[in-house]
């Protein structure tokens, strides 16, 4: 299987030159899967829950959906990516999940970070699992990474691959997903964006780059620069994420200790 990430640098707003960029580097690699960062065709930096009604849009019907799910049929890919959702008053931070024979569903942000909070409401979708092929793939936006049950629930719903749409401005995720993967034995990737946004004048915010993807062993398998953007697709035996034991007496999943501890 062929999976990979775009890692763009979107100017805020600017939806359909975005949108464009990413279509352009889409006809770079042939993959099976792609991921596009979080808010990929907005940008991040929403100052309010009013101009995120302004810029969301409804999810399988707005414009963006629409086009990656042409995208996807023309390139005969899967596609997750995020964007700003509008449905009705609520505003949420998506994901979008596209086979390549066209819509399969959406995720929400469900941990907010910082002033997110005052732009979208809190995810309310449960942690579903999506069937690309015979691949299961999980989603899971940038701050829920902080979360480790996030990425739990997902490998024990069942995931083979944990698809990450994120906007990372702190430095210890790249990291840290590592260690999410070890712990749950799947394959990870994270799209992350580039550059700069200076919304409020004096409090720039840097994304850091470093889209990757990383397998159930926590090799990183490829990881991107901090400032370019890039599109890479790496080829993975997605089987490794179905074998959960360590050694001859240890498995990730039938060792655990339902007794002393949930979730
Ligand atoms: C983040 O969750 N975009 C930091």
């Amino acid at each position: 299987m062929r999976v990979g990430f775009i890692q763009n640098n979107p100017v805020f707003a600017n939806i359909e030159s975005n949108l464009s960029r990413v279509e352009a580097l889409l006809t770079r690699e042939r993959a099976d899967l792609v991921v596009l960062p979080e808010l990929f065709s907005t940008g991040y930096l929403f100052l309010n829950h009013k101009e995120a009604l302004t810029l969301g849009e409804p999810i399988p019907e707005g414009s963006t959906t629409q086009s990656l799910i042409r995208a996807a049929k023309q390139h005969q890919t899967a596609i997750v990516a995020g964007i700003a959702e509008r449905d009705g008053e609520k505003t949420y931070n998506s994901a979008v999940i596209i086979g390549s024979g066209g819509y399969l569903g959406k995720y929400r942000k469900i941990h907010l970070f910082d002033t997110e909070k005052n732009c979208f409401d809190p995810g309310d979708l449960p942690l579903n699992v999506f069937k690309i092929g015979s691949v299961r793939i999980g989603v899971m936006i940038c701050f829920d990474w902080r979360f480790p049950e996030t990425a739990r629930t997902l490998a024990l719903a069942g995931a083979d691959l944990i698809a990450h749409p994120s906007n990372l401005v702190l430095p210890h995720c790249p990291q840290a997903m590592i260690t999410r993967c070890l712990e749950n034995r799947v394959f990870a990737i994270t799209a992350n964006r580039t550059g700069v946004e200076e919304r409020v004048h004096g409090h720039p915010l840097h994304f850091i780059g470093q889209s990757q993807v990383v397998d159930p062993d926590g090799n990183v398998l490829y990881r991107a620069s901090e400032s370019d953007e890039e599109v890479r697709v790496v080829e993975i035996d997605i089987n490794r994420a179905r074998d959960k034991s360590i050694n001859s007496k240890n498995d990730l999943f039938e060792d655990r200790r339902h007794d002393l501890y949930s979730l």
